[in-house]
């Protein structure tokens, strides 16, 4: 990829091609757990941009610049107290639209708050999540995102930063054909039982692709025949503008989204979010057939109120992601990293804070990740050129035509067929709740 190309989709600060294109769209912003009532401020960066998220004392999210509007002193320090957040430095007091209700500093006669404006978002809380909207135009934000997952009231959702740029830690999910590598390099088919969901990955490690453009993004298929006559699908997306979708779960019974939202250039937070009527993601949670553990649980730093201190593992480069060279060696795990996510981690923070991308040689099962650069680069100069709207940031529903996990269907059908039937058999959540409010 070319220098150009490669910088315009990595940088999104303001006034950058991608900062612009991500600010049209509703941003995962933090858990509601986060924020307390009158609890401590909390520092907050997305997209390069320094803020501040608190909760007013009804309950009300602000979500704003952290510099107070007067002299620049950050507001994280300041107080949350009767419903607003007042600066420590001259007692200016913000509410959380960012209105200055207080300017106790200045003389009566003087007062001029109704003027000061402290540079506050829109934001929006449903089911566990804070949204917040940085567009330009903020008297006028987009319908409220209708992503699957995030429409379940009991959606589970984590977090966990990744030190690296938002575009190499999203195609880490895109990339089915690291499956029976990196996470199941060391496993032969007698490890599992006859219906675990890994299996058609150990049996075939070099899928075949089919990939094709969607309303929301790019959608794939990996098909492989498995040893039953039926074909293995794993189907997965990638949503505007840092979504997607990936395959591990089974596609009937789960929803899964997930956000590799930008701190800065350099980092991205995670947000895994599922819901679904089964017993959870097989890649997280099985076993092999004798019940050990297929992968064990990941392990988180406890938070701090740093820019980056939210969400951490306990592993990183610092120590090597924990490898344990024994265990890659003997075959105990193909990377000798025993937990999934950290093994996904390890890669593509290895790369470095934003990989080279003159230095790589993309091959035949790369295509997912060559058509979404490419579609992503077209639809974010589009609308820096004013020549088309962000796909889909006024058209929420779109994202509900997609649905990804494995399943096994009949050898004669297309990627189009075979996911058209998966999705009518599907439970599916969210659309009447939505469309009942
Ligand atoms: S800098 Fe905040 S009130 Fe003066
Ligand atoms: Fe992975």
């Amino acid at each position: 990829m070319q220098t150009k190309d490669s910088e315009d989709l990595t940088r999104v600060g303001p006034g950058t091609v991608m900062g612009t294109f991500m600010r049209q769209y509703w941003i995962p912003a933090c858990l509601s757990s986060e924020l307390e009532a009158d609890g401590d401020p909390v520092r907050l960066m997305l997209l390069c941009e320094k803020l501040i998220a608190f909760r007013d004392s009804e309950g009300r999210v602000g979500i704003m610049d952290h510099r107070c509007p007067h002299r620049c002193a950050s507001l994280f320090i300041g107080r949350n107290e009767e419903s607003g957040i007042r600066c420590v430095y001259h007692g200016w007091k913000f509410d959380v639209n960012g209105k200055c209700v207080d300017m106790p500093s200045v003389p009566a006669r003087m007062d001029f708050k109704e003027r000061v404006h402290a540079k506050a978002y829109k934001t929006y809380e449903a089911n566990g999540l804070v949204w917040v909207y940085m567009g330009a135009d903020q008297d006028s934000p987009p319908p409220k995102p209708q992503i699957e997952a995030a429409m379940h009231p009991d959606a589970e959702i984590w977090c966990l930063q990744r030190d690296c740029n938002w575009l190499q830690a999203l195609e880490g999910d895109i990339d089915t054909s690291h499956v029976g590598f990196l996470h199941v390099g060391s496993l032969t088919v007698e490890d599992l039982e006859e219906d675990h969901p890994m299996r058609p990955t150990v049996l075939n490690r070099a899928p075949e692709y089919e990939v094709q453009q969607s309303d929301w993004g790019v959608m794939y298929g990996g098909y492989r025949p498995n040893d039953d006559g039926k074909m293995s699908w794993r189907v997965a997306h990638y949503m505007f503008p840092f979504w997607t979708q990936t395959p591990n779960n089974r596609f009937a019974t789960r929803a899964i989204a997930r956000a590799w939202v930008p701190i800065d250039d350099e980092h991205s937070m995670l947000f895994d979010i599922t819901c679904g009527t089964d017993t959870g993601n097989p890649a997280y949670t099985s076993t092999l057939k004798d019940g050990t553990p297929l992968f064990e649980k990941i392990s988180f730093k406890p938070n701090s109120t740093d820019w980056y201190g939210r969400w951490r593992s306990t592993d990183s480069e610092a120590n090597d992601w924990a490898i344990d060279r024994d265990s890659q060696r003997n075959g105990t795990q193909f990377t000798g990293i025993p937990n999934i996510t950290m093994q996904d981690q390890a890669v593509t923070e290895s790369m470095g804070a934003i990989t080279d991308h003159s230095f790589e040689n993309l091959a035949p099962t790369d295509q997912m990740i060559a058509r979404v650069r490419r579609r992503v680069l077209m639809a974010a100069r589009a609308f820096a050129e004013g020549k088309a709207p962000a796909p889909g940031a006024n058209e929420p529903e779109v994202f509900y035509g997609a649905r990804a996990g494995s399943f096994l269907h009949d050898p004669e059908d297309s990627l189009e067929a075979a996911y058209k039937t998966a999705l009518s058999n599907a439970t599916r959540w969210g659309k009447a709740v939505e469309a009942a409010e």
